[in-house]
């Protein structure tokens, strides 16, 4: 087990709904080679909000047509996830099919297949600590998208003690999201992940 990489305010700052933000020093930590079984990374994210924004992954989407498993080992987490939007056989990357907050309960998986996009958020009072069994690594174009449009296609915010998601103005025709438990989520994504 070895830590993998640190994500600080500095490098997350891009992908913020307040680019001056402060708030954690570091965002989350992620461990690989967690061990000799199903999972291969562990990640803990600090509690507490930047300006307002709960702490969060940068976001990403997958290169390749793995599927990766989450499952929520301590804390309370949104997991974001949004799907490629396609206009024949072209990717349109300011606009996003569906979106939905999947709110799972400890020790329930979530199995994600590539057209979703997807970000942690931790909206708990301590870390948030997750397993996850993806080995495939990251290409930086993963990435590219988040860094265009500052993030995700909403922001989850804490306002007046409720949790709020706030849309980012740099998604087009953004559809309302959908909030789904983990068995909720599988339901609806089950015809995918069990025939391909
Ligand atoms: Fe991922």
């Amino acid at each position: 087990m070895k830590l993998a990489s640190t994500r600080s305010l500095e490098n997350l700052r891009v992908v913020l709904k307040d680019k001056n933000a402060t708030g954690p020093e570091v965002a989350y930590w992620v461990f690989s080679d967690i061990s000799l079984e199903e999972w291969e990374n562990l990640t803990v994210w600090s509690p507490g909000t930047y300006n307002g924004e709960f702490v969060k992954t940068y976001g990403h989407y997958h290169g390749t047509d793995d599927l990766e498993t989450y499952r929520i080992i301590s804390g309370e987490g949104i997991l974001i996830i949004q799907k490629k939007f396609f206009e024949g056989n072209e990717w349109i990357k300011n606009k996003v099919a569906e979106v939905i907050f999947i709110k799972p309960k400890i020790g329930e998986d979530i199995i994600l297949s590539p057209e979703w996009g997807h970000a942690w958020v931790n909206i708990g009072m301590g870390p948030l600590i997750t397993y996850d069994n993806w080995r495939a690594g990251h290409d930086p174009s993963d990435y590219a998208v988040m860094e265009e449009l500052s993030g995700m296609a909403y922001y989850i915010v804490s306002e007046n003690g409720e949790v709020k998601a706030v849309p980012n103005p740099n998604y087009q025709d953004l559809p309302e999201p959908k909030w789904f438990t983990a068995t909720e989520f599988k339901n609806i994504n089950n015809n995918y992940y069990i025939t391909n």
